[in-house]
């Protein structure tokens, strides 16, 4: 598991294994613009303040990626403990 962290409100919500970011913010009622949802499309790409992302889009390229600025909250993950979005 890994916490995300809203920085616009400070809201903080856990990650469970087997759940995707988007479903937990759209869960709490945190609009996510959406499409694919299977990384392939970048509607739902969100910078990334803090945090290491774990990507598992093929919208990015590999050098985007590295960057770790922003990352597609419908299937990618986070290898740090806690992601800070620029949401
Ligand atoms: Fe298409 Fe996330 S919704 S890449």
């Amino acid at each position: 598991a890994f916490d995300v962290v809203l920085a616009r409100s400070g809201r903080r919500f856990t990650i469970a294994p087997g759940q995707a970011i988007h479903e937990v913010l759209l869960s709490e009622g945190v609009e996510v613009p959406l499409s694919c949802e299977q990384g392939v499309c970048g509607t739902c790409l969100t910078r990334v303040l803090s945090g290491v992302p774990d990507h598992r889009d093929s919208f990015l390229d590999a050098s985007e990626h590295a960057r770790n600025d922003c990352m597609t909250v419908c299937c990618s993950r986070a290898t740090s403990p806690e992601l800070l979005l620029d949401l």
